[in-house]
């Protein structure tokens, strides 16, 4: 459908990290059609919410189905269509114990900035894909953005940054 999903190695660090926080309140931007938010949803409490954002309809109706034919009660995932920028800003300030971004690369520095605002202290903000910019001779607008939200996210003191070698690049990032 377009929409590749986090690899199975990313897959299972999102379903550790979900654990490990006992998250209630997760956020995803890029439902996709559902592989990272079920890893998430394995992880999270069992009465936890995954509150997922996507600007397309027909990626989240599959995802919706992938849900519910892994047996993932109704009010456990909160599909949200929009794009991130737009979405993110309406939610609550400190209400989530861990976000994931991977969805329009070149909005990862508004991903960012929210991911700082939304998180309770001890949560947990995972970029996927980061490597993907690794290369200083690309110039276009999404691989910019990589590489800044990198450096923000290395130079916040407000963050511990971990690199993580899954799929792309799992940047993720605890807030203290
Ligand atoms: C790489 S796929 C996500 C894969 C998903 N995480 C998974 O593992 O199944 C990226 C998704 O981001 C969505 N997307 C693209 N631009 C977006 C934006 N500005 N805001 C929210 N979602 C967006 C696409 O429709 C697509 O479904």
């Amino acid at each position: 459908m377009g929409c590749p999903p986090a690899s199975s190695a990313t897959c299972a660090a999102l379903r550790f990290l979900a654990a490990a926080l006992q998250a209630k309140a997760v956020v995803e931007i890029g439902t996709g059609t559902g592989v990272s938010g079920l890893s998430l949803l394995r992880g999270m409490a069992p009465d936890g919410v995954l509150t997922s954002i996507d600007v397309d309809p027909e990626h989240q109706a599959v995802a919706k189905r992938a849900f519910s034919d892994a047996g993932v009660a109704p009010g456990r995932a909160r599909l949200i269509m929009g794009r991130g920028v737009d979405v993110l800003p309406r939610l609550t300030d400190g209400g989530y114990d861990l976000m994931f971004a991977d969805a329009a690369k070149a909005d990862y520095l508004t991903y960012y900035a929210q991911g700082v605002r939304l998180l309770r202290p001890g949560g947990v903000l995972a970029f996927d894909d980061v490597n993907a910019a690794a290369d200083p001779a690309r110039r276009d607008v999404e691989s910019t953005a990589l590489r800044d939200v990198a450096k923000l996210v290395r130079e916040d003191d407000r963050l511990v940054p971990l690199l993580l070698p899954t799929g792309d690049g799992l940047l993720v990032a605890a807030k203290i």
